[in-house]
């Protein structure tokens, strides 16, 4: 099932939205300036469309490893900034996708935002 929601997305489709997403979030008021530490963008969204690709279930097809708790933690990142984050990205997300498609995704989307708040996250 999670493997035929990578595919069923495609990772066309992830590109476009991992696009969108990082063009919005560096206009906005919240997340804007928390991003100023990235400084190769593509390689920061090669990293985060891979990311997505294998969190829905595809084939890994780098030799990335991830540390998010590790990266959020020390990013000191905020319960009201995980919330922005996840709007921004619901709203990316249900404008690339039909709805049944966006749910699978943003339902993994969530409950990474719960498990991250809940490690890292400060008031
Ligand atoms: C559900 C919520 C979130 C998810 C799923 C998520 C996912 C990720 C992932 C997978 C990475 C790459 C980590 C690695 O390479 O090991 C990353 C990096 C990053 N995230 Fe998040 N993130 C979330 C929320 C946030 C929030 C709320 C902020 C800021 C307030 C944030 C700021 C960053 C930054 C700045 C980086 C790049 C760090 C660097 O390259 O040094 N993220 N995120």
């Amino acid at each position: 099932m999670a493997r035929v929601a990578a595919e069923a997305v495609g990772l066309q489709t992830i590109h476009q939205v991992v696009d969108d997403f990082y063009r919005r979030v560096q206009d906005d008021p919240v997340l804007g300036t928390r991003f100023s530490v990235v400084t190769d963008w593509a390689a920061h969204k090669a990293r985060i469309v891979h990311f997505w690709w294998v969190a829905l279930g595809g084939a890994a097809y780098e030799p990335y490893r991830y540390r998010v708790v590790y990266t959020h933690r020390a990013l000191e990142v905020r319960a009201s900034e995980i919330q922005r984050w996840l709007d921004l990205f619901a709203d990316c997300v249900q404008s690339a996708l039909p709805e049944s498609l966006a749910a699978v995704w943003l339902h993994r989307a969530k409950a990474m935002g719960g498990s991250l708040a809940q490690v890292v996250a400060r008031v």
